[in-house]
């Protein structure tokens, strides 16, 4: 396989002080971009980096010898910031990196391989259904995640809501929608054909202190921050991270993994960067124009017969 790091150059972070600052070496947090956080309601229905960089401690005088290069710490001004180059955008569905958002959805009738249930614990009994499914890979993969959790950590998560068929998104969206309304709706729920859960890469975990609900507040459990650290060493990116929501085009949503296979998810973890920065696609589809803009017709009687539910007339 072509290494992921051929097709795309870390970001190169320019302190404001002149020093040049890779990628990795720092340890403080960089920001591509800033956004509000959001921490609403979830919907139980459906369910960087600055661096010390590695900076000539003065210019030698030419009677000098050169001398060692020095770790600094980087000056606390914010670092200004290069575009990386981005990937060739990938929508191959025979890969495990491909990108599913409202800009590049999956056909109605698309259907992953080989859908198994992985060995990890669901807060359900019967886990022949579609939610407890994913493609083979990812689900070896989550399996080892969660093994990794327990063995290191002392610490159970279980599996919630992992692959959806199309129709299933349809009844979660437009319930969604009606329920909470549109804006709430696009924040946290992706309409029909451009949910990552129709990939059956994707899952959403949860634990017991949350009562297995998919609520922020999981961040901040014992399980959740393990997540945050750990997933990636297991090929799983938390796909819709705080404050990159107008990137994504989503809440944040510290339950939501998705599978990217360990070199990717490793260079997203190390990077900071989203999917969509990654294919250099960042989500057109913000603000007011999500406040008011349903992703499916609520003409439709299929959308009618779920609104009077919540909208009896
Ligand atoms: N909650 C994510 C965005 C989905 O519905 O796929
Ligand atoms: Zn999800």
């Amino acid at each position: 396989m072509k290494s992921l790091f051929h097709s795309f150059r870390l970001p190169l972070f320019v302190c404001a002080a002149g020093a040049a600052c890779f990628v990795g070496g720092c340890g403080k947090k960089t920001e591509l971009s800033e956004g509000p956080g959001g921490t609403p309601a979830a919907t139980a229905t459906a369910a960087p980096s600055a661096t010390p960089g590695i900076t000539p401690s003065a210019v030698p005088s030419p009677t000098e010898t050169l001398p060692s290069p020095t770790l600094t710490e980087c000056p606390t001004e914010p670092p200004v910031t290069k575009t990386p180059t981005p990937a060739p955008l990938n929508t191959d569905t025979s890969t495990v990196t491909y990108l599913v958002n409202r800009e590049y959805p999956l056909p109605e009738d698309f259907v992953p391989e080989n859908l198994t249930t992985p060995d990890v614990l669901f807060p359900f009994s019967d886990t022949s259904i579609d939610k407890a499914k994913m493609t083979p890979e990812a689900g070896r993969a989550l399996a080892l995640l969660f093994d990794a959790a327990y063995e290191e950590a002392r610490l159970t998560l279980y599996g919630v809501s992992a692959y959806r068929s199309y129709a299933r998104q349809y009844t979660i969206y437009a319930t969604n929608l009606a329920r909470y309304g549109t804006a709430h709706a696009n924040r946290y729920s992706a309409a029909p054909g451009r949910s990552e859960h129709q990939t059956g890469l994707t899952i959403d975990i949860s634990c017991a202190s949350e009562d297995f609900l998919l609520e922020s507040t999981f961040a901040d459990t014992p399980e959740g921050v393990w997540t945050a650290e750990n997933a990636h060493r297991f090929g799983f990116i938390l796909r819709y991270p705080k404050e990159k929501e107008d990137i994504t085009g989503y809440n944040y949503e510290p339950w939501h993994l998705r599978y990217v296979g360990t070199e990717l998810a490793a260079l997203l973890y190390e990077t900071g960067l989203t999917l969509e920065e990654y294919y250099g696609v960042p989500s057109s589809l913000t603000g007011e124009y999500l406040d008011t803009t349903p992703f499916i017709d609520t003409a439709a009687e299929s959308y009618r017969s779920i609104y009077t539910q919540y909208h009896p007339e």
